[in-house]
């Protein structure tokens, strides 16, 4: 199998990213969609990369859920409150750091216990990675909430992830969605104004589940949702 990357800047800046794993045969064709959706996005460097995974493969199951119909930001907000209360974390604290984090060029993590930020780099966060559906989107488009389901799926098959909370950086949509493994996936529509350059993703870790020391639960949580080649069964 292969893993394909596609990263895309524009004035040197990252506008476009997207990944496949899959089946040696289809290389070519995935190279081609994925330049194609650079392209849809006027890039002026595109960089492609391609891995051979040599190791076996896990695969997960797909994430469900409902999207959203929230009419207001101030709806959105208190669903989002409620969602993590009725979790049993302090949906108020939580959603204050998710809305004063700063663009980061990956997603927070954070102690959902003592609420501290944990990400070793805290400019760049960590990049989730490494993940694609068993049938692989070949179209050179990009389909936000189906993108969203698959990524919070890795997040969520992680043993010390309770919870993910996310809003799409694209001007264009200002959808977003709570993540979790006991609700499973809630999308939630207006979680930021229209036209907003503003994006976040929060991993919420428990470092009291499971075995090992605190800093091995930590780094094997990053080392799985950067690096392990997952498929999720759709
Ligand atoms: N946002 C901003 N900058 C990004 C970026 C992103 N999503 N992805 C890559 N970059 C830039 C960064 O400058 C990065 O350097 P850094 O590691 O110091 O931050 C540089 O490109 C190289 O990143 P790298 O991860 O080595 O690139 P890659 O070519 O191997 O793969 C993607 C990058 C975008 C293809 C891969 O991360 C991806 O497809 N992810 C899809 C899922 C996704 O959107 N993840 C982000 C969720 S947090």
């Amino acid at each position: 199998m292969l893993n394909i990357r596609m990263r895309a800047e524009k004035s040197g800046k990252h506008i476009s990213g997207a990944e496949r794993i899959v089946e040696d045969s289809l290389r070519d064709q995935v190279v081609l969609s994925l330049l194609k959706r650079a392209e849809s996005k006027d890039a002026e460097a595109i960089n492609i990369k391609i891995e051979t995974i040599c190791e076996d493969i896990k695969h997960i199951p797909c994430i469900s859920g409902p999207s959203g119909t929230d009419k207001s930001l101030e709806e959105a907000r208190c669903k989002m409150k409620n969602i993590l209360v009725s979790l049993g974390y302090d949906g108020e604290q939580i959603l204050k750091l998710f809305f004063a984090l700063s663009r980061l060029r990956g997603a927070t993590i954070v102690d959902v216990n003592s609420l501290e930020r944990l990400e070793p780099d805290k400019q760049r966060g960590i990049r989730v990675s490494a993940f694609d559906s068993i049938n692989p989107d070949l179209s050179g488009k990009k389909d936000h909430r189906r993108e969203a389901k698959l990524l919070a799926s890795k997040v969520i098959s992680c043993p010390n992830v309770v919870a993910e909370i996310c809003v799409t950086d694209d001007v264009n949509y200002t959808f977003g969605y709570i993540a979790s493994k006991k609700l499973g996936y809630i999308g939630i529509t207006h979680v930021k104004e229209p036209q907003l350059e503003w994006g976040a993703r929060v991993i919420l870790f428990d470092g009291t589940i499971g075995s090992g020391s605190y800093e091995e639960k930590l780094s094997r949580t990053i080392e799985y949702l950067e690096k392990t080649p997952i498929l999720i069964d759709e």
